[in-house]
């Protein structure tokens, strides 16, 4: 067997490009069934209170209506598994449960009829009433909860006290929202007692618990089917309401039922990234070696959380900041703070997009603070292990990251002081920052089958993981296809359907390192079984040859990743180093990114064409962070203000420079048996903090507060002038 190949972390085409540039993919919104039906919701006219009245007597009246579900009609649901922060449905209660509206938009009816249009208008025909009481929508205007979980070591306070420099700031980032472009979509379909469901979600087994435990039905009678989805940035790990709704109406009607959201629902249902407020205390030598870091977070969380017995969600800032820089002493501390809004959820790379925008903002603060350059400021408080726990990387490359993104961005050349560089009628600014995520990886199988034809053997590869646009398709078909050494076209992926064999959700980046190790395993099963059957040790012969010597018309393994495999006397933890230019025109206020350079180490890289894909697209997320991400609620009603995709920015081709991306060669292999870590969430790392010490560094401007919006940073200028 060979072990290096040419194949695995080499170029190669996206297995899946063919079907979704000719329109086959199929994603949920697309599945067309006889008699289908389809939903319209009516959300909340207020953010808090209750409906007092429902009338939906015009609604039954309208062309088409079939059925009206409000929570005076939506009938029993099992006993739901909310609330655990796993599975389930983001809100901790289940759609339509009662009179109670938490927050603006939350569904308080849905028409089903015979168009999406039908439903729509029908929709828009139910009277309601409400007694409305006053909501809160801003972090900064309700009181905060402590959390009980407070890492620490060592003596911060004390350290804080008998520091020679010290640094105390407050970093904030608003509400945003993963707001994928495919909306959140499902068909649901009953037969007989079974429950067949096309839904666009990240976790094909979790929706199956989930809708399994609605109905009281055994896992294996529930089918959640998604072989594309058309991205999803967190928001399609739970289950969310639209979809267990739809089966219900679709049981009520015997009907299948289509379930698809309008964006501005997706913005107001869907749970967005928690808006946080960051204090930084960081004590150090003159040097600039860490003493003390203290870090204090608020992040909101939803009225209705069910806090303090249940998890209300927080935005995990302290993972990375407890682990990232050796320091003796640290600690953290997180308060939520209850709001009328939908209960937040997971977005790239949760905890360490939001932590490294505080910690990484105010390491370059205290670089100026000292007169060091940041990136000596990083190599001197360089940790070989994880900071907290105390365990050695497995494969820890960080400096080099540093060293070739400092070459290639030539780093070298810069002169520290704020303004220094011009071009025409802007101001350049060059800055840096560590980007850093953890390798992730669970239990998860793969089945894989080796069949033959006229044209030689081919491979069938099958799991319930889902691919969400990132590669996961190319990725086993690489492992698969290098394993077996077969030609890519000869390897055939399925993915997304919950009968398939275990996977978990594809979420915190762990998908390929637990399927590709998976997949593999399979074929070398497969493998050990067939050359059982060469005449020698030495005879080269084809995989059909062997298959008819044993007899057998296909061969099959099933093959296993096991989290419980992975040695726990090391950290595994992925790298980046991310170099950013900017110009400033000082007029507009307008900040342009105009050169981007991150140099990861993810491991093993299985397949160069999705990594490099993976890790721009996480780059243009830091983007979006920094410049122009933010869901705004209007403070008097809570209603989300420019819900939709011309209201809440994200970037387009305009905003966005060519963006030069590498990686080191570093496999870790004490992590899996390919050493690959994954690279779905480290791009976005560190980008918003190099971003605004850019900024800094072109106008001796320091925004703490995202996004960097030309009206916040005219204003800060203006400010400045008047010093
Ligand atoms: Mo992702 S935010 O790990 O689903």
């Amino acid at each position: 067997m060979a072990t290096a190949s040419r194949r695995i972390g080499g170029p190669g085409e996206r297995v899946d490009a063919g079907l979704k540039v000719t329109g086959q993919a199929r994603y949920a919104a697309d599945v067309v069934l006889p008699n289908l039906a389809h939903a319209a919701y009516l959300g909340s006219a207020i953010a808090s209170g209750r409906v007092l009245t429902i009338d939906t007597t015009r609604a039954e009246q309208a062309g088409g209506v079939l059925l009206i579900l409000t929570h005076h009609n939506r009938g029993p649901l099992g006993d739901l598994p909310n609330g655990d922060g796993t599975a389930l449905a983001p809100d901790p209660r289940p759609p339509l449960a009662d009179a109670r509206v938490h927050y603006h938009g939350q569904f308080v009816a849905m028409v089903v009829a015979e168009s999406p249009e039908q439903a729509a208008h029908a929709a828009s025909l139910i009277d309601v009433t409400y007694e409305s009481a006053p909501c809160v929508v801003d972090i900064d205007d309700a009181e905060a909860l402590r959390l009980e979980e407070n890492p620490r070591r060592g003596d911060c306070a004390a350290a804080l006290r008998a520091a020679p420099v010290a640094l105390d700031v407050l970093y904030s980032s608003p509400v945003q929202h993963p707001c994928p472009l495919e909306p959140h979509a499902t068909v649901a379909h009953w037969v007989g007692h079974d429950l067949v469901v096309y839904d666009s979600t990240q976790w094909v087994l979790g929706v199956r618990a989930l809708l399994a435990r609605a109905f009281g039905l055994a896992d294996d009678r529930v089918q959640i089917v998604a072989p594309f989805v058309g991205g999803s940035f967190g928001s399609k790990v739970c289950t969310a309401a639209h979809t267990l709704l739809a089966a219900v109406a679709a049981r009520r009607l015997g009907r299948p039922v289509q379930s698809v959201l309008r964006r501005e629902q997706v913005l107001a249902t869907i749970g967005p990234r928690a808006a946080t407020r960051q204090r930084i205390q960081l004590a150090a030598e003159r040097d600039g070696r860490l003493i003390a870091l203290r870090h204090h977070t608020r992040s909101h969380c939803a009225v209705n959380s069910g806090f303090p017995d249940r998890d209300p969600f927080h935005e995990p800032t302290s993972n990375v900041t407890r682990m990232l820089y050796a320091c003796p002493n640290y600690e953290a501390v997180h308060d939520v703070v209850p709001l009328h809004l939908m209960k937040p959820g997971w977005m790239r790379a949760p905890g360490e997009a939001t932590g490294l925008w505080a910690l990484e903002g105010a390491m370059d603060e205290l670089a100026y603070q000292l007169g060091v350059d940041p990136l000596e400021l990083r190599l001197r408080n360089h940790s070989a292990r994880n900071a907290h726990t105390g365990k050695p990387y497995a494969g820890e490359h960080l400096r080099e990251c540093y060293e070739r993104g400092a070459e290639r961005f030539g780093w070298a050349r810069r002169d520290p002081r704020p303004r220094s560089m011009r071009e025409g009628d802007a101001f350049v600014g060059w800055g840096l920052a560590t980007a850093t995520h953890p390798g992730n990886s669970d239990d998860a199988s793969v089945r894989v089958r080796l069949d033959c034809d006229s044209r030689g053997a081919y491979a069938s590869v099958a799991t319930a993981g889902v691919d969400l646009g990132t590669g996961l398709y190319t990725a086993l078909a690489v492992v698969v296809a290098d394993a077996l050494e077969l030609p890519l076209a000869r390897v055939h992926v399925e993915l997304g359907d919950s009968r398939l064999p275990p996977a978990p959700v594809t979420g915190g980046s762990n998908l390929t390192a637990s399927l590709a190790p998976a997949a593999r395993a399979a074929c070398l099963q497969l493998r050990r079984r067939l050359l059982g059957f060469r005449r020698d040790p030495d005879e080269v012969a084809e995989w059909g040859e062997l298959l008819a010597r044993a007899g057998l018309g296909h061969i099959e393994a099933i093959g296993a990743s096991e989290s419980r495999a992975v040695p726990e006397q090391y950290a595994y933890q992925s790298f980046g180093a991310q170099f950013v230019e900017v110009r400033v025109v000082p007029e507009l206020g307008q900040v342009r990114v105009t050169r981007v350079v991150g140099v990861f180490d993810v491991g093993q890289v299985v397949n160069a064409t999705a990594t490099r894909n993976q890790l721009i697209g996480g780059i243009v997320f830091g983007l979006g962070q920094a410049l122009l991400e933010q869901l705004v609620h209007d403070p008097a009603r809570g209603v989300p203000v420019g819900a939709d995709l011309s209201g809440y920015l994200i970037p387009v081709h305009a905003d966005v420079p060519d963006i030069d991306v590498s990686w080191l060669d570093a496999p870790d292999p004490a992590f899996n048996s390919l050493g690959c870590r994954g690279a779905g969430e480290i791009g976005i790392t560190g980008v918003a903090a190099a971003i605004a010490s850019a900024v800094h560094h072109a106008t001796g401007i320091r925004v703490r507060d995202l996004p960097i919006t030309p009206e916040r940073l005219l204003a800060d200028m203006a400010d400045e002038r008047e010093k």
